[in-house]
């Protein structure tokens, strides 16, 4: 499943981000990857102070995880600290699959979720698409600044090159309760279905039908 959540930050938020990011230290992305992904990663990531990295990751990550479809869609019990990646012209990252664990001994986790956040407005730059192949063929994502986009850490994707201007992301992966993607897809079906009813139909059996179900139906599947 794939979920875009529009407009995470707003345009306050976005330009605080990006004057801390050009500020900062980029470094070359291979030194963060694993052995696979070093071969195919051609990008920069950021590597600066504690005081700056807390104040980005304040930002960023708590406009995603409060966000209500990030919640829902993904069901995070353990979220990471984001990396903020560059990409200039020349850049890529070919085609991978996450890592299945990260994190460092005693702070390790499972990637069911990866998360791209986009921090620059896609006119600025040629290329970069973020290309995920799914069960319906590949689909492509360059979304509007301020935008997230999750997407299971199992799937193929790699990042398109960049031709003109940069490409500023962060991404973060999420530990989920509901390991299984069909599963977090059944759910965020039903979580949809109820949010309408819920809204809607308040006071009806069927909406408390659905919310039972929609609950214990997480209790069920949810591993903490
Ligand atoms: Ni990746």
């Amino acid at each position: 499943m794939l979920v875009v959540i529009p407009a995470i930050l707003g345009k306050t938020p976005l330009e605080q981000v990006r004057s801390l990011l050009k500020d900062g230290r980029f470094v070359d992305g291979r030194l963060s990857a694993g052995t696979r992904a070093r071969q195919v990663k051609h990008n920069e990531e950021l590597q600066s102070t504690a005081t700056q990295m807390e104040r980005l990751n304040s930002i960023v990550m708590g406009a995603l995880v409060q966000h209500p479809l990030y919640q829902a869609a993904a069901m995070p019990v353990r979220v990471a600290t984001p990396f903020y990646a560059r990409y200039t012209p020349g850049m890529r990252y070919g085609d991978h699959v996450d890592d299945p664990v990260m994190g460092p001994p005693g702070g390790q986790y499972r990637s069911d979720i990866s998360t791209t956040v986009f921090l620059n407005e896609p006119e600025s730059y040629e290329g970069g698409e973020l290309v995920i192949q799914t069960g319906f063929g590949e689909q492509s994502f360059k979304q509007a600044a301020g935008d997230a986009i999750i997407y299971p850490s199992s799937s193929l994707h790699h990042v398109a090159e960049v031709t003109r201007g940069e490409r500023l992301v962060a991404v973060t992966w999420t530990q989920s309760m509901v390991r299984d993607p069909a599963r977090r897809e059944i759910l965020y079906q039903l979580y949809q279905a109820r949010e309408g009813l819920l809204k809607n139909h308040p006071g009806e059996t069927e909406t408390t039908r659905v919310d039972h179900a929609y609950v214990n139906l997480t209790r069920l599947w949810a591993e903490l």
